[in-house]
């Protein structure tokens, strides 16, 4: 018998029943009374994700379709823009600016670590002309696991008028963001990650600033604009077809989180990266994230010496069943990352890291059985011992 599939990819993640469930429904009509309830409902609901009353749409796209979303509706060809980046993400959301006709300026930091808010109050300092338009940011970097501290990166920006625009694709609802509190002006996400959906969402939220922004933008667009976007939703619908079972799977989800709490849904995720850490290090794991940046949604691991990560990887499927990412670029079969956002159980945490200690063992790296296990459940009775306080 092959044992059930543990999917721990920073994306797709698992998805509940509850909301496999609400997917499988009959069509409706998308410009009739059923989807406008639906689409105001959900709308209401990610905003909530975002901690923003500002403006929110919903495109059928992955998340960089949200990120050339952004850049074409806020940014103009010839705009100067500041790209802050911290891995391929951030590399990403830089490139679509450039091929968009920005002046893109890189503020790259060593991989496995986030940005350094100084550096950023500094360059903006610098920038008395106030020729940046908009400074570009990943919330949670997810090909390293290292998260930027938005909130004190905007506030390194002062009270210099650029944009920020936020990639918060993995990040949103695993690491916290407060979109009004901190002044962001447009976040994207995605539905395939802490959402616990499918693939095929992605989210824009965006302020009054942005859209003052919007209207004297100077790039062609026509799927991505946010002004038809806007007009639409006014009435209740989307421009385009939208992918209707997604939005039954959203609406569900939605009402699992907002049944859970924003808060505890942060701290469970928290929970889950204390857990992975603290049990990986007492295999004798080194993590490619120190404890300042790590993300609360994916972990990265070096492969130790001789045993390359792919090697890893694949034994944890053919004998486990179990899916871990590997790195990206340079970091191919150096690192493998456990994703831990989404629909994922304490217990699935402790059964993978008992899957990895033989899967060591089995590949010739010195582990006692159940040390890493162990110490994940310390953490975790920790963790419910504060629960009941
Ligand atoms: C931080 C971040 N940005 C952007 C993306 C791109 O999303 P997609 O693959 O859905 O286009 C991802 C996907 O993993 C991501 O993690």
């Amino acid at each position: 018998m092959k044992s059930a599939q543990y999917l721990l990819l920073p994306g797709p993640t698992p998805i509940p029943l509850r909301v496999a469930r609400a997917m499988d429904r009959p069509m409706i009509n998308h410009r009739g009374p059923e989807f406008k309830a639906i689409i105001e409902e959900v709308t209401a609901g990610v905003k909530q994700i975002c901690r923003t009353q500002g403006n929110l749409l919903i495109y059928p796209s992955s998340g960089t379709g949200g990120l050339e979303a952004a850049v074409v509706n806020f940014i103009s060809p010839g705009d100067k823009v500041l790209a802050i980046s911290i891995g391929v993400f951030g590399d990403r959301f830089a490139e679509i600016a450039r091929r968009f006709g920005a002046c893109v300026e890189k503020m790259e930091f060593a991989w496995g670590s986030g940005a350094d808010p100084e550096q950023v109050r500094l360059r903006m300092e610098q920038d008395v002309d106030q020729e940046i338009k908009a400074v570009l940011i990943t919330h949670n970097e997810t090909s390293t696991g290292a998260y930027n501290d938005i909130k004190k990166i905007r506030q390194a920006m002062g009270g210099h008028p650029a944009l920020m625009l936020v990639d918060a694709v993995s990040g949103l609802a695993a690491i916290e963001l407060r979109m009004d509190e901190w002044n962001l002006d447009v976040v994207v996400s995605g539905s395939q990650k802490a959402f616990m959906i499918p693939p095929g969402l992605c989210f824009m939220a965006f302020n009054d600033r942005a859209l003052e922004t919007q209207r004297k933008n100077l790039n062609n667009k026509y799927y991505w604009d946010v002004s038809l976007g806007l007009e639409y939703l006014a009435k209740g619908q989307t421009p385009f077809t939208p992918p209707i079972s997604l939005y039954y799977g959203l609406q569900e989800a939605l009402r699992m989180m907002l049944e859970e709490g924003l808060d505890s849904i942060l701290q469970r995720h928290t929970a889950y990266r204390e857990m992975v850490r603290t049990g990986l290090r007492a295999m004798g794991l080194e993590l490619f994230t120190a404890d300042q940046y790590a993300s609360n949604a994916v972990t990265s691991v070096r492969a130790p010496g001789g045993i390359g990560a792919n090697r890893i990887r694949k034994y944890m499927l053919d004998e486990f069943n179990t899916i871990l990412a590997g790195g990206q670029q340079n970091l191919d079969d150096a690192i493998f990352r456990l994703g831990h956002l989404g629909y994922i159980r304490e217990l699935d945490i402790i059964s993978v890291l008992a899957a990895l200690e033989i899967t060591l063992v089995k590949l010739g790296h010195p582990v006692e059985l159940g040390a890493g296990v162990r110490e994940a459940q310390q953490v975790l009775m920790r963790v419910h011992g504060d629960r009941q306080k």
